[in-house]
């Protein structure tokens, strides 16, 4: 059916160029239209968004900060979340993480803040893993 439609004799290829005219017609129109904003919702629209935008951007941020953390600790996410509830706190990796993001706070409050030296964060002591090396190695004899 469509062999015949675009079999190569002149009417046909006339036909194809009004049919083609006609498309690009229709497209910018609706391009056009589209284009237009409906000025009575527009600036609902805008409130609404503008509210998810802030919870995305702080959703956003925590998010960034985790993968900086599972990094600092050369962990994944399943560490210290079950993945079906990110607030729950079942885990021991999570609850020490809370104090130790708690501690690190605590350090950077108290001047290791990145202004006079290094800013505290969790690879200031875990180096890259979830157990850092707490005991001093014997002196040497
Ligand atoms: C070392 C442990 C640890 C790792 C690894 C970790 N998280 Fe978290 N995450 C926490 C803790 C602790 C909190 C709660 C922080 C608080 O209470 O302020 C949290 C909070 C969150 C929240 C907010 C939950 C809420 O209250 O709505 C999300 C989402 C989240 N983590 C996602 C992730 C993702 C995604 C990863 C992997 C890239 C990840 N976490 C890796 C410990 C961890
Ligand atoms: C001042 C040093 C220090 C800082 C800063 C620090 N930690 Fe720790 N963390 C430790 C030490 C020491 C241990 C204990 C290692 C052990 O038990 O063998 C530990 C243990 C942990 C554990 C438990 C590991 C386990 O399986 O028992 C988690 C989880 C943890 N830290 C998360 C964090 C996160 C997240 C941060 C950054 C927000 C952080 N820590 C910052 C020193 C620190």
């Amino acid at each position: 059916m469509f062999t015949q439609f675009f079999n190569n004799t002149k009417i046909n290829s006339l036909r194809l160029k009004s049919l083609s005219f006609a498309l690009t017609i229709t497209i910018f129109c609706s391009l056009y239209a589209l284009s237009q904003p409906t000025h009575a919702s527009e600036s609902i629209i805008a409130e609404k968004s503008g509210a998810a935008d802030n919870l995305k951007s702080e959703e956003k941020a925590v998010r960034e900060n985790m993968v900086v953390i599972s990094r600092q600790l050369g962990v994944t996410c399943l560490t210290c979340h079950n993945t079906d509830n990110f607030k729950s706190d079942k885990k021991h990796e999570f609850q020490v993480a809370r104090e130790h993001m708690k501690l690190t706070q605590m350090l950077i409050d108290n001047g290791m803040d990145g202004k006079k030296s290094y800013k505290a964060d969790c690879y200031l002591c875990h180096r890259g893993v979830l157990k850092p090396v707490i005991q001093e190695p014997k002196p040497a004899k």
